[in-house]
């Protein structure tokens, strides 16, 4: 099995002013001595700068991500932030298709093509986020869904700049609502992605490197149990990386599996 570091990601949404968020960031810096994966913290946008100099100050490994992007690199375009700009306060990384914006704010697949490799040609790397609904669950169209929305988000990426890209497989119906995939169910799942990656539009090399997160209703007490899956290389997290003592044990749960393996 390829070796891939897993990955954890904490997209804290539209959640936590100023203070909370910098008191969170010193709480995670400070917790976080010594790191069994690659993690990500995404805040709102007016506080990046903020918990990117804290990150910054700390010499942390810690990495600084967006939640959105916008795919032009300037002009009238009002309300959105772009790459360069993202890059300007520090981000390194930016999550692109959440389901939140796919089903809330009716963001299109080609949409979501266009601010992946805008982020990747900008040199950000990228969380791109994918999964299915509850009805489309329970009509077996899982693994369709995934791999249209792959085939679409991931067009026209190389080989190369899919190196930094992680895709997050998120189910819509367990995101916030307490309801988690089975470990089985999400290695399906994650299996089939990566088989995907491997014969439909890729290839080994880079099916075998992807990381694939799994993310929904990720607590401290299910996340060994998913990490643990072969297929499944970490999480994006949302309820749990809000309170540093939960996102830190998720993190930690990273290492059990790793020292499990070993
Ligand atoms: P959740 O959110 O952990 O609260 O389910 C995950 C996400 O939306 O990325």
């Amino acid at each position: 099995m390829a070796d891939r570091k897993p990955f954890i990601g904490g997209n804290w949404k539209m959640n936590l002013h100023a203070d909370e968020a910098a008191a969170l960031a010193r709480a995670l810096v400070d917790g976080l001595t010594d790191a069994p994966a690659e993690v990500a913290i995404c805040p709102a946008f007016p506080y990046l700068h903020q918990v990117g100099e804290i990150l910054s100050q700390a010499q942390s490994k810690i990495q600084l991500g967006a939640q959105d992007v916008h795919t032009d690199p300037n002009g009238a375009f009002t309300g959105e932030v772009s790459c360069s700009m993202l890059r300007d306060v520090g981000a390194t990384v930016v999550i692109v298709g959440h389901s939140e914006r796919r089903h809330v704010l009716a963001e299109s697949d080609v949409l979501i093509n266009a601010k992946v490799r805008a982020a990747l040609d900008a040199g950000l790397d990228v969380i791109f986020c994918i999964g299915e609904t509850l009805q489309q669950r329970e009509a077996g169209m899982t693994d369709a869904v995934n791999w249209g929305q792959i085939g679409y988000g991931l067009a026209g990426v190389s080989s190369d700049h899919m190196a930094r890209v992680t895709i997050a497989y998120e189910p819509v119906w367990a995101i916030g609502t307490g309801m988690t995939a089975t470990p089985d169910d999400a290695q399906a799942a994650h299996q089939a992605i990566r088989a995907f990656i491997r014969c439909g539009m890729f290839n080994d090399a880079v099916a075998d490197r992807v990381r694939i997160q799994y993310g929904g209703s990720v607590k401290p007490d299910n996340a060994a149990q998913l990490f643990a899956q072969p297929d499944i290389d970490g999480g994006l997290i949302g309820g749990a990386a809000l309170k540093a003592d939960d996102f830190l044990a998720i993190i930690a749960a990273t290492q059990t599996v790793a020292a499990s393996a070993g």
